[in-house]
């Protein structure tokens, strides 16, 4: 598949202090890609980049094959950009924007009349398309944001944290207008914390901690490279039982909450039996243990953890 985005050891110094980077990513065509990483890991630093709008340091970043330095006029137009706090003219009604950025893309006329009709449609916004913009809630200013990328039907959306601050209901709604957009064969770029989201909208994810990429892989991949039970015991855990637990071959994660276990372990061997035989050791009732699915959340903070202690 065409690759529409490539960000290659990308790193950016700000100051004489602050490094972000290397990071590197590659996003193919008509692929939702999910950008996640602690607050200050460099997200929206390489979601500008990628827009050409901050140089880097280092590295190299390519759209549509271009750099978006060395030719904007002919990456600029191709690109949609949400950014991470929409700011709008609080007078503003939301057809009136929308029509105010068509004339900035240089589209007028009927074609603009019909491109708003449109992207207010698909945004969800048809009914408050007079209101002002002032008087939108979160979800809807997102929405009214990611309809401004619209304009111009770029094929490209760069969507920086396209859910912040929106309630579930409302979050819901933003992720049914980005499936939209899939299906409408656009590529989308976007960075979110709302790592639930962010797993069930993407195809692939990339991570970024300590700055740098530790991670960029395929969703169903990143659930089943490990797997996972949940486990339940009569009487809540102890250190001997953890550490009994951990020697157990392959066992390469314990999440422990009271009475409750979440133990992960990699390769073919599997350790099932040995859990179970170490809980009934330790003199505690086996109650239940079940397989789980490791989520985006899990994977998300056993990285963190990781980058910790290593
Ligand atoms: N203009 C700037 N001047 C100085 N430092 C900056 C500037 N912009 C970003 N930084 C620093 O670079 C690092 C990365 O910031 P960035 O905004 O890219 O992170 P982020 O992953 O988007 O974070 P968040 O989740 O909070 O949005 C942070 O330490 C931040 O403080
Ligand atoms: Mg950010």
């Amino acid at each position: 598949m065409k690759e529409v985005v490539k960000v290659s050891s990308l790193t950016k110094i700000y100051g004489d202090r602050v490094k972000v980077g290397p990071i590197s990513l590659t996003i193919r065509e008509n692929e939702v890609f999910g950008l996640v990483g602690p607050n200050g890991s460099g997200k929206t630093t390489t979601l500008r980049a990628v827009l050409g709008l901050l140089r880097p340091t280092s590295g190299e970043v390519k759209v549509f094959g271009l750099s978006p330095f060395a030719v904007p006029q002919k990456v600029n137009h191709r690109i949609g950009y949400s950014p991470e706090i929409p700011v709008f003219p609080p007078f503003f009604s939301a057809e009136k924007l929308l029509k105010t950025t068509c004339v900035m893309k240089g589209i007028t006329g009927k074609a603009a009349d019909q491109q708003v009709k449109q992207i207010l449609e698909l945004t969800g916004l048809v009914n408050h398309s007079h209101r002002k913009v002032g008087n939108f809630s979160k979800g809807m200013i997102q929405r009214l944001s990611i309809g401004q990328a619209l304009v111009g039907d770029p094929p490209l959306l760069v969507l920086d944290e396209p859910m912040l601050g929106v309630d579930p209901v409302g979050r819901a709604h933003i992720r049914d207008v980005l499936v939209e957009l899939k299906k409408q064969g656009k590529t989308i770029l976007f960075s979110s914390h709302e790592l639930y989201e962010v797993e069930r909208l993407s195809d692939r994810i990339g991570m970024i901690y300590l700055g740098r990429t530790v991670l960029e892989e395929d969703v169903g991949k990143l659930r089943t490279s490990k797997k996972a039970v949940a486990v339940t015991l009569s009487r809540p855990v102890e250190k001997i039982l953890l550490s009994a637990l951990q020697e157990i071959e392959g066992v390469s994660e314990i999440i422990a909450d009271g009475t409750t276990l979440k133990i992960t372990w990699e390769g073919n061997m599997d350790p099932r039996e040995k859990i179970a035989e170490k809980i009934v050791a330790s003199g505690r009732g086996l109650l239940e243990m079940r397989m789980v699915e490791r989520s985006l959340e899990d994977i998300f903070i056993a990285k963190v953890k990781e980058g910790v202690d290593g």
